[in-house]
């Protein structure tokens, strides 16, 4: 059930979004806090004709009203007097009228409510166990948070208490609105649009339905996701939830904006929570190995990992950016003796350095930070030269260049890389998304040119087939589609 909150200042402003909003939604919450004027005889004409939760909020709990302790409870013993279906009650202020609802309608289905804005956080079993000593219908708790973490404990809870929405508010937690029929929780909220969302962290409601299905979600659904930051840039969502619809596959992919400090608590969460797979970005690429209890066989020696798969109560990884980088670059025959210069030493170009010098390619590194161009060098047995030499590259010293780093993402006029050092037929492979200055360079230059889309193409097809079993042929065709 999706329930999206209408707020105006009169009741035909918010009559109007009505039907809109039933078209995808199931219930709309009226906020009966933001009307300058609340006509009791309206709203009963409109909950006759609409399934409609009535809202009263006050403004300790981040309601607009300025209605007095009086007047507000006047107006809810009114509002109990028309029989509503729904009505959302406070916790902390009205449990009260939980009694008085019961015998004046005793069908009305009560949401009782309580929220966290601001503050330390609360221990909020705690409080759902105080919540559940008066009778209701659901018991919602909504929180503020910057982490995804309080978000998956949210889910957690709802997976163990069937009547409670956990909602934890920021953009962070928006997958405690997503994930709740996963965990046994029927019931979200979503925004009519982003821009007139109430409450942060909201997700507006053609996202909610078109592109993750909530309509569709259950508890058979495999969660994916990436971990990392920033994620805006990445297009795995859109891809990955769009080819599940067309091929009507149970399963949804969503961004956990993770940082560093906060994977050892996410891996623990994720085992509890029963997610699927994941894919692994910036800045986790290496830090994950520690939490890996199995890796693919031919990557044992592998410290650079991107994707993952949950197999009872253990985590299985595989680095798919150097096996796909490796699929793309055999279009043009076996890398074996080819001579490769990866640009950057971070994790990704850890994970390609290592797949390529397997397959027998000669691979030098050279980063900003010669040190850690050389370590990546002594672990592979590969070569390295320092960073100041990028500029005299000769047309005899590669076949292929790939270009690793960050730079050109933000600026598209930006380039490590000097043009000077391209020469046409040579491969040129950029990480970056963009339409970078190196890759339309390299177009100039006449090299064979390869973006950041193809990259991700590859090595999310292989991601595919690992979590879905589709063969990464036929998962490459249908992402190149949805670019
Ligand atoms: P990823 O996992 O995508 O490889 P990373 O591990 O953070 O990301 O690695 C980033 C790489 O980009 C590093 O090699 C970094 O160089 P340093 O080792 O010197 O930090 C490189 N990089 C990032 N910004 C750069 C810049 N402005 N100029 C040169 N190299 C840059």
């Amino acid at each position: 059930m999706i329930i999206v909150p209408v707020g105006e200042n009169t009741l035909s402003d918010c009559r109007k979004h009505i039907p809109k909003i039933l078209k995808k939604a199931d219930v709309v919450e009226l906020r009966l806090d933001f009307l300058d004027d609340i006509s009791i005889p309206k709203i009963e004409k409109l909950i006759c004709t609409y399934p409609i939760l009535l809202t009263l909020r006050s403004k300790a709990e981040g309601g607009k009203g300025a209605q007095t302790v009086a007047n507000r409870r006047k107006v809810l013993k009114e509002i109990i007097d028309l029989k509503p279906a729904y009505l959302d009650l406070e916790f902390e202020r009205d449990k009260d009228l939980l009694s008085y609802a019961k015998s004046k309608s005793p069908k009305t289905s009560i949401i009782l409510s309580f929220h966290k804005f601001k503050g330390a956080s609360i221990d909020v079993e705690k409080k759902l166990k105080q919540m559940k000593k008066v009778k209701a219908w659901k018991y919602k708790v909504a929180c503020f948070s910057t982490s995804v973490i309080d978000a998956m404990k949210m889910l957690l809870l709802m997976k163990r208490y069937k009547d409670f929405i956990g909602i934890s508010m920021g953009n962070r937690g928006y997958i405690s609105r997503v994930l709740a029929p996963v965990y046994n929780q029927p019931i979200t909220y979503a925004c009519l649009n982003e821009c007139d969302s109430l409450a942060s962290g909201q997700v507006a409601l053609d996202t909610m339905v078109d592109l993750y299905r909530y309509p569709k979600l259950s508890s058979s659904t495999k969660v994916l996701g990436i971990i990392g930051t920033p994620l805006s840039q990445s297009p795995g969502q859109r891809v990955y939830n769009s080819i599940f619809a067309q091929n009507d596959i149970d399963s949804i992919y969503l961004n956990f904006e993770l940082e560093s400090e906060e994977l050892k608590d996410f891996i623990p969460l994720a085992k509890k929570l029963k997610f699927y797979g994941l894919s692994v970005t910036i800045p986790h690429k290496e830090t994950i190995a520690s939490f890996v209890d199995q890796k693919d066989s031919m990557q044992k020696d592998l410290l650079s990992l991107n994707s993952l798969q949950f197999k009872k109560n253990k985590v299985f990884a595989i680095n798919t950016d150097g096996l796909g980088s490796l699929s793309l670059l055999e279009q043009h025959g076996d890398v074996k003796n080819k001579k490769i210069l990866i640009v950057g030493a971070g994790g990704t170009a850890h994970g390609l350095g290592f797949v390529l010098n397997q397959a027998g390619a000669k691979v030098t590194f050279m980063n900003r930070t010669d040190v850690k161009a050389k370590n990546l060098a002594n672990m592979f047995h590969a070569k390295w030269r320092s960073f100041g030499e990028l500029k005299k590259i000769k047309k005899n010293d590669y076949d292929i260049l790939i270009h690793t780093t960050s730079v050109g993402m933000k600026d598209k006029t930006e380039s490590l890389v000097p043009s000077d050092i391209l020469y046409p037929g040579k491969i040129v492979l950029d990480v970056v998304f963009n339409d970078t200055k190196l890759i339309q360079s390299a177009k100039e230059k006449k090299c064979v040119a390869y973006n950041g889309v193809d990259f991700w193409v590859d090595q999310a097809a292989l991601q595919f087939r690992l979590w879905h079993g589709l063969e990464a042929s036929a998962a490459k065709e249908k992402m190149k589609k949805k670019f």
